[in-house]
């Protein structure tokens, strides 16, 4: 699969969030990053479906919903409603991850499984098979413009061996402190889509940086397939 740059929404400046979404829209983006935290899960809190539901309206971009949030399933139905085409839940804030996915597949809807960095790859031991899409954070969920963590690097590479395996359908998404540098990285590790959210959106120019970003990534995944 080619590579792919999600932006992140989080970092974008929520007074023109529309014009923001249309910015990479325009430059080609396929997946929106939406960032979901409730200030219990993580200690920050963003948006709720109500945004979700408002941006819907005015974009055609897959709908990429990150719940950073406790009780997660409380929510699933209300965000798939506002117009989520995926969405991602923390394995670290459920109990019942099993029923938890098949909640989400119930409703015609994509799901991804998060880890954060020190959670081990074998929680997905008896769920890979389910899943459309596995995130691995590298930054510890919660804000963005943080600092890569490289420990993450040598997981992405063993999660790749693993779903060739197991689910090659499944997608491996990495987030946080991707810029074009780490963006290399990541790709050679075996990530496919790249969420970005302060290198793109605070950049002075956002649709050169995430073309930038994802020819980063490009050329690191052809050397790769070489
Ligand atoms: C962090 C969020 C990220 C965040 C990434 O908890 O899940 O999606 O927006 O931001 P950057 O790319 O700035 O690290
Ligand atoms: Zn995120």
């Amino acid at each position: 699969m080619a590579v792919m740059i999600a932006p992140s929404i989080l970092a974008a400046d929520f007074a023109k969030l529309g014009e923001e979404v249309r910015l990479v829209e325009n430059a080609g983006a396929k997946m929106l990053h939406i960032d979901i935290m409730d200030g219990h899960f993580v200690p920050n809190i963003s948006i709720g479906p109500g945004v979700v539901q408002s941006l819907r309206k005015v974009s055609k971009l897959e709908f990429d919903v990150h719940l950073m949030i406790e009780n997660p399933e409380r929510y699933i139905e209300e965000f798939a409603t506002a117009g989520a085409d995926i969405i991602t839940v923390h394995i670290e804030a459920t109990r019942h991850i099993y029923r938890l996915i098949q909640q989400i597949k119930a409703l015609g809807i994509k799901v991804g499984v998060s880890l954060n960095p020190a959670t081990p790859l074998d929680l997905l031991t008896y769920i890979l098979q389910e899943l459309d899409m596995v995130l691995l954070m590298t930054v510890n969920p919660g804000f963005g413009g943080q600092k890569f963590i490289p420990e993450v690097l040598p997981k992405i590479v063993a999660l790749s061996g693993i779903i060739k395996e197991v689910n090659p359908n499944c997608k491996i998404q990495v987030d946080g402190g991707i810029n074009t540098d780490t963006a290399r990285l990541v790709s050679r590790a075996g990530a496919e889509i790249l969420v970005a959210g302060a290198a793109v959106f605070a950049a002075p120019d956002p649709q050169t940086a995430m073309k930038e970003i994802l020819q980063a990534a490009e050329e690191e995944q052809q050397s790769r397939n070489r």
